[in-house]
């Protein structure tokens, strides 16, 4: 049976990729150091299945990782361990570059060493799944194009550059080496589970908190939005169908501005709350001071993946999105105690 090596697997992408390969009673080792945005109970019934392990460990930690590949032995990897929010590499960059660079170079040296090492038959099995971001391809100046996989990277934030960083690594480790890499670059995620510092999950929990919805600049910034169960099935196709070394585009197929998605959060909210017009949580929304190389515009095109590989977005944005919003007014314990145990969510006033 297909043994699975997952990094990143207590994150919120990453602990989605557990839940259904759980399901699915695969051969599964998470991979996790357990930083902030991690959390284990999003994945505590996927542990308890007998194929289903845990190793707390570093990925830049190579002694570490080179021996729980090899004592492992996974068939593929899928590697989504990253430091993933871009104000937060704008106020200390550092753990960007230790986690997505000198990460990615650690599992990838790992990586090699054990490759090297398998029977041919092994090797024409393994593979090794990048997950990697649109943000690389930096803002979208001409509002009627999109990103395609052939497009000229260039990254705004040191999040973005460490990726893009990342992203080249693996492509050199594939023709230097003939390790078989797939990257995919995916946009805007958004589901349960997801952090509370990211916009979505931000703005709900602000608004239950009563505090103000801060939207940077004028709040018209596009992102393509792409449900986290859609992402993590291509993920999973693109593992069983995807051509080594290539590059993969997932996409929502849906832009949105992000004043539009705070709108419709509490649009949701005054209706589930009965809120009239006074008490309304469109009064807490309020425009603040704007990230700095803060992307105007991004989308993805995604003609590749749906022709080579088959598949597409659900594209049903407004029911995931009450979905998600429900989940986060059923689990106050779940955000409560990520904000307890977090540190620097004073700063987005979300510490409690
Ligand atoms: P997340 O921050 O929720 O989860 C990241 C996980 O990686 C956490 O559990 C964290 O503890 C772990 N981690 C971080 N550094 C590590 C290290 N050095 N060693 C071991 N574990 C480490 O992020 P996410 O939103 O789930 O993103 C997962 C991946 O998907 C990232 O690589 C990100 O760049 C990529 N991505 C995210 C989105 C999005 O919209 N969230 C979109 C495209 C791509
Ligand atoms: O595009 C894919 C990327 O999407 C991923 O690679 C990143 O890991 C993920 O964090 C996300 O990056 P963004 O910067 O787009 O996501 P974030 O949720 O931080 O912000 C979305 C938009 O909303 C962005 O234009 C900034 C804005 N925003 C965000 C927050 C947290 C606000 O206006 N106010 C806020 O409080």
């Amino acid at each position: 049976m297909t043994r699975y090596l997952i990094t990143g697997g207590a994150g919120f992408i990453g602990s989605c990729l557990v839940r259904k390969l759980a399901k699915k009673s695969k051969h599964i080792c998470v991979v996790d150091n357990l930083s902030y945005s991690s959390n284990l109970s999003n994945i505590t019934a996927a542990l308890k299945k007998k194929n289903c392990k845990f190793k707390k460990i570093d990925i830049s930690d190579t002694k570490k990782i080179f021996k729980l590949i090899y004592d492992y032995k996974p068939d593929i990897i899928f590697n989504l361990a990253a430091e993933s929010h871009v104000d937060r590499s704008i106020d200390e960059n550092y753990p960007f570059i230790k986690s997505n660079i000198l990460g990615t170079h650690s599992i990838l040296e790992s990586t090699r060493l054990y490759f090297n090492n398998l029977e041919k038959k092994k090797q024409k099995l393994f593979r090794f799944i990048h997950v990697s971001t649109d943000e690389v391809y930096g803002d979208l100046k001409n509002k009627k194009s999109s990103f395609k996989e052939s497009r000229r990277f260039d990254p705004s934030s040191p999040y973005s550059a460490s990726k893009a960083s990342s992203d080249h690594l693996v492509n050199a480790w594939h023709k230097t080496y003939g390790i078989p890499v797939i990257t995919t670059n995916c946009s805007n995620n958004f589901g349960l589970y997801q952090h509370p510092e990211k916009l979505i999950p931000h703005m709900i929990i602000s608004a239950l908190m009563g505090k103000k919805l801060p939207i940077y600049g004028n709040g018209l910034q596009i992102r393509d939005w792409v449900y986290v169960e859609d992402h993590v099935s291509a993920l999973v196709k693109i593992c069983q169908k995807g051509k080594i070394g290539e590059t993969y585009n997932i996409g929502g197929n849906n832009q949105l501005k992000n004043i539009n998605i705070v709108k419709k959060i509490c649009q949701y909210l005054d209706e589930y709350f009965k809120k009239s017009k006074n008490e309304s949580f469109f009064n807490l929304i309020s425009y603040v001071k704007d990230r700095p190389a803060h992307d105007h515009h991004y989308a993805v095109n995604i003609d590749k993946i749906k022709k080579h590989i088959g598949w597409k977005p659900s594209k049903q944005f407004d029911k995931f999105l009450n979905k998600t919003i429900k989940w986060y007014l059923d689990n106050p314990s779940w955000w409560q105690k990520t904000l307890k145990k977090n540190y620097k969510l004073r700063r987005i006033g979300l510490k409690i």
